[in-house]
């Protein structure tokens, strides 16, 4: 999703903004560009495409000047354009901003700024920023002031940094940002990559603030004008060094890193929400996408086990309903802690006062300082669009919280992590099946169960990855219409292990077989129904789940090179989705 960035200091500000906006790559764009600030005017260069590739044809890092802002745009308002991408200036060319969020009455500050003779030449929401400050500014010549009038007419979630009268000013509104400082030096980020690794203490703008970056002194106020003092905080160094090894993509490497991944949970924060969920009589476990998967299986367990209340709900869709009281909770599950449609859903929980907890993996994320208790799943940054060891991550999380609620002891980790390292040492097997399955355009993936959310899971993966559509169903309900689709051409996933799901499930295939389509049988059992067998280790059925995703992830990984897809950086798709 979009990243913003701005720096000033003693050195050239378009390297550093360059360097930067590269190590926030992962969150996914689709354009980019920068501006700085030389001699009182601001140059802008900007461009779609990858941040590389741009910058050698284009040599955004030769701008000159020493205050600058750069943008990476992953298109809400209008189309994949150079026009569209950011900075945007504003008419008088003296101002630029780069965005993150949306803007939501913009078409109607657009209209009153052209009464006012404005012109506007994009498509985007952001531009009407640029345009807007310049007209406060010009009728009050003071930069507080005509931040504080621009911030008051803009409806929506956002966080903004603009070169103004020569000078960086950072705005917060409901999206994360963050600063570091260093001999003379500022740094404003929406991510903790985009600030240096010298930097040990970094300052997270409140929510609701604005930050003036002078020259010699930082000042920092809440949307009233009111001046904040603000406090540092000591930064993860684990979040920086990331790199791929000698992997040819992090999405492998985070594939493999699971065997280890999921031995890293935060057990002690695990105890602390189970004695909270203990006392809980309904639970609401919300998320969207992967972390959604992850919380249908938490459901699937906690009705089980616990004897509570409780249902998954994929967090757009939330709602208040009329049974959620004092006895209720909300657990969030979030990867990034950041997505804009699990943000909502919790901002709407704490205002009905509920009990709010979260199970995350970023621990400076948005998320965290919005909930009772949090979590942190500990897998280390994810990189890769698709998310592969966060979601393994949710799962032993989920188990070990279930451990912990029902007093028994119900998974093994250690032998978790060894069937993962058998599957992992067995990938020929999937290799050759993804050259079988390259040309297939539709799959079904089963799941009977506790094993339907994996199926879920599996198709999402076939799709970022490998852009083949796939969709998850239970077995027996594909006779109830779906089955008119299946012939000799269809391909068939289906999650087998031999549990109480597997003679029904076998039933499905046989009726699958009959009308010709090839199965693909993830099992620990071989059955002659399958066309082609990945063959699982055998494990205590309750906690299948957590390895039966490994060969579906490598199996959308291979299908990916199988098609000269990039994995790491899937088509339209952003790592975290801070837009609604
Ligand atoms: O960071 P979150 O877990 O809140 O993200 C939720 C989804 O956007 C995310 O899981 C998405 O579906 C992934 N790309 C799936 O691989």
């Amino acid at each position: 999703m979009c990243s913003v960035i701005g720096y000033s200091g003693n050195n050239l500000a378009a390297p550093i903004l360059v360097k930067y906006l590269k190590k926030m790559e992962y969150r996914g764009y689709d354009s980019v560009g920068i501006s700085t600030c030389h001699k009182n005017s601001i140059i802008t260069k900007k461009k779609v495409g990858r941040i590389y590739e741009v910058n050698k044809k284009n040599k955004l890092d030769r701008l000159p000047g020493n205050v600058g802002i750069g943008h990476t745009r992953w298109a809400t308002h209008g189309s994949v354009t150079d026009i569209n991408a950011h900075p945007h200036a504003s008419n008088s060319g003296k101002i630029s901003i780069v965005h993150n969020g949306i803007i939501e009455n913009y078409m109607e500050i657009k209209k009153h700024l052209m009464k006012s003779r404005y012109k506007f030449y994009s498509d985007t929401d952001s531009e009407v920023i640029a345009n807007l400050l310049q007209y406060n500014f010009e009728k009050t010549s003071n930069i507080k002031k005509s931040m504080i009038n621009t911030i008051k007419q803009l409806h929506g979630k956002y966080s903004f940094i603009t070169i103004l009268d020569n000078k960086l000013i950072a705005v917060r509104h409901h999206k994360s940002l963050m600063l570091g400082t260093k001999d003379g030096e500022c740094f404003i980020s929406s991510d903790i990559l985009g600030i240096p690794i010298e930097i040990d203490d970094i300052i997270y703008l409140k929510d609701q603030s604005f930050v003036i970056l002078g020259e010699k002194r930082i000042e920092m106020y809440d949307f009233s004008g009111e001046h904040i003092r603000f406090k540092t905080k000591r930064i993860e160094k684990k979040f920086h060094k990331i790199s791929k090894l000698d992997y040819k993509h992090f999405t492998l490497k985070e594939i493999i890193e699971q065997a280890k991944s999921i031995l890293q949970v935060n057990k002690r924060s695990i105890m602390k929400l189970s004695k909270l969920i203990k006392n809980t009589e309904k639970i609401y476990i919300i998320g969207s996408g992967t972390s959604y998967n992850a919380a249908l299986i938490a459901k699937y367990l906690m009705v089980r086990y616990c004897k509570k209340i409780v249902d998954a709900i994929i967090a757009e869709e939330f709602t208040i309903l009329p049974n959620m009281d004092e006895d209720s909770a909300i657990i969030a599950i979030s990867q990034s802690g950041e997505t804009a449609d699990v943000i909502d859903a919790v901002d709407m929980a704490n205002k009905e006062n509920l009990n709010v907890y979260a199970i995350v993996n970023v621990p400076t994320s948005l998320l965290t300082t919005k909930c009772d208790c949090v979590v942190k799943i500990n897998c280390g940054i994810e990189i890769g669009v698709a998310a592969t060891k966060s979601f393994t991550s949710q799962l032993a999380t989920i188990y070990l919280l279930l451990e912990e609620i029902s007093n028994k002891k119900l998974i093994n980790l250690a032998s978790v992590s060894k069937s993962i390292l058998m599957i992992l040492e067995n990938k020929l097997e999937v290799i050759n099946i993804s050259k079988i399955l390259k040309n297939v355009k539709n799959m079904y993936v089963l799941g009977n169960g506790i094993h339907y959310p994996i199926a879920s899971e599996g198709a999402l993966k076939l799709k970022e990855l490998s852009t083949i559509h796939a969709e998850s169903m239970f077995g027996g309900e594909l006779k109830h219409g779906s089955l008119t689709l299946i012939d000799e051409n269809a391909y068939v996933i289906a999650i087998n292990p031999k549990d109480s799901t597997y003679d029904d499930m076998k039933i499905s295939i046989s009726e699958i077989k009959s009308r010709g389509a090839k199965i693909v049988g993830i099992s620990n059992h071989y059955n002659e129904l399958y066309d082609y067998w990945i063959r699982m280790p055998t494990i205590n059925e309750f906690v299948f789940p957590l390895i039966e995703i490994i060969p579906l992830q490598l199996l959308a990984y291979y299908l990916a090179l199988e098609k000269n897809l990039d994995p790491d950086h899937p088509k339209n798709l952003a790592k975290s989705v801070t837009v609604k």
